[in-house]
């Protein structure tokens, strides 16, 4: 007797759990918190993780991506040569307890679990801006055919008639099944007419535009949207200028679904600041000029020079911007970025400073156009890193040039091309750059 009574508890102990992870226990709470954002239905990953029945025949997909560290999408890594000082502000990785849980649950053979006793599901985090001024929206909206992504822009009029300090922005996509990233211009005031003249052009209220600068002369990146992104922030104390009368250009990289799609009119909240702040501003440093000095590498033929040879794999291009004059004031660097295009694989950004000692900012080891964005440091100001005239910063673009690279066959492919092609700095889908984004502030 006294043996069963020992025994019976283990036994049903046994029957109605499993062993490892399962579903609604472990898997499902993962998933509706990490990969919700965008793999549900009318968002923009190509496929649904919401149920058993989704995640169960990809378990070992799951586990293999999550590992590769491909998903969630966030190319901000640390490396064996760089390991940022400050941690990102919203940070989507997981941690390697997570992505253990996955090949877990795969190696299990993705057990179910029991429903009736599921894990509370995370609510969705709260991604608004806390105080709304003003939505600006664009006259018309776009429709979106054909087969290969597209950038469409978007002018977008905040009838300023004086300066603005900006300090939050909201992007909302109207149709998130097509709307792959935004980024967000504001122009010089004396450009407005000629941006408005671009967007009457075609009678759409928008115009065509590249992956570049879409401005036509002046004018500063305020904000970049990538499904899951929270609203652009300027840290406290500090805002963006636009002038007054200046107009905001979204650029929208649109990914079409192939099949017909409701036009997207996607609309944009702004927040102002009402007292005086700081400036903020993001700025790009880096392909080659005068004053980004482009350093010897490898398969420079004859002098320095920024070419990529067709079939070249592991390329490096070095470029040193010496910081010659931080107009009077220590800047203070609160994000950072990378920018290459499609034959990039590889970018690390390190400040340089003039006693000799070095911070790395930023290391993007796995780079994915599609993913490009500015990570913005957790922190408060005081702990980011300053710099200072005499400092430098210093970049390494590496590439691969060949067919063994999947955006390099991708971006052939749509110049009906079959072979690789050597590639030179430049705007166009075959060329290249390498680009350090930074988000700077007046030191406060
Ligand atoms: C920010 C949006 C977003 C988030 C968050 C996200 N995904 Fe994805 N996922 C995508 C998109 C879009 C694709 C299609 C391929 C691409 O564009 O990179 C994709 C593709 C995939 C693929 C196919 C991989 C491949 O090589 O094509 C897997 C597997 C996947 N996601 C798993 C996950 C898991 C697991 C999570 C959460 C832990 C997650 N994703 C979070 C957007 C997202």
């Amino acid at each position: 007797m006294r043996r069963f009574l020992l025994v019976l508890p283990f036994l049903a102990a046994c029957s109605t759990s499993v062993d490892g992870p399962t579903w609604h226990q472990d898997i499902a709470p993962l998933v509706a918190e990490h990969c919700g954002a965008c793999h549900v239905p009318g968002k923009i990953a190509p496929f649904d993780l919401v149920t058993y029945e989704d995640a169960q025949p990809i378990a070992t997909w799951l586990a293999d991506t999550t590992e590769a560290r491909t998903m969630p999408p966030w190319g901000a890594q640390d490396t064996e040569e760089c390991v940022p000082e400050l941690g990102w502000k919203d940070d989507a990785r997981l941690s390697d307890a997570q992505i253990a849980l996955f090949r877990a649950w795969a190696d299990a053979g993705a057990p179910e679990g029991d429903a009736s006793t599921a894990a509370p599901l995370p609510t969705p985090r709260d991604t608004g801006l806390e105080r709304v001024d003003q939505t600006l929206l664009p006259e018309q909206g776009w429709t979106v055919t054909g087969e290969t992504d597209q950038f469409r822009c978007f002018v977008l009029d905040p009838g300023l008639t004086e300066t603005g300090k900006l300090v939050g922005l909201q992007v909302n996509p109207d149709n998130d099944n097509v709307v792959h990233h935004v980024l967000v211009f504001s122009s010089d005031a004396e450009d407005a007419e000629a941006i408005d003249d671009l967007a009457r052009e075609d009678g759409t209220g928008t115009f065509p535009c590249g992956a570049g600068n879409p401005l036509p002369v002046g004018g500063e990146l305020i904000a970049a949207w990538a499904p899951g992104a929270l609203p652009m922030r300027t840290p406290e104390g500090t805002g963006m200028i636009v002038e007054a009368g200046a107009r905001l250009v979204a650029q929208i990289h649109y990914h079409p679904t192939g099949t017909e799609e409701a036009p997207d009119r996607t609309s944009f909240d702004l927040m102002w600041s009402q007292t005086p702040v700081a400036r903020a501003f993001l700025t790009l440093i880096g392909n080659e000029g005068s004053a980004p000095e482009l350093q010897p590498g490898p398969n420079d033929d004859g002098g320095v020079e920024f070419r990529i040879p067709a079939g070249a794999q592991g390329h490096t291009e070095t470029i040193l911007f010496d910081i010659d004059d931080t107009g009077g004031t220590d800047l203070t660097i609160f994000a950072a970025g990378t920018h290459m295009h499609w034959v990039g694989t590889d970018m690390q950004i390190v400040l340089k400073h003039q006693d000799g000692t070095e911070e790395c900012l930023v290391q993007t080891p796995a780079w994915d156009f599609n993913w490009q964005r500015w990570y913005d440091y957790e922190g408060s100001l005081f702990e980011m890193p300053v710099v200072q005239t005499g400092d430098s910063l210093w970049m390494r673009c590496t590439y691969d040039n060949s067919l063994e690279n999947p955006a390099v066959r991708e971006a052939l492919a749509e110049q009906g091309l079959d072979a690789p092609v050597d590639v030179v700095l430049g705007d166009d889908t075959l060329s290249e750059m390498c680009l350090a984004v930074l988000g700077l502030t007046v030191r406060l």
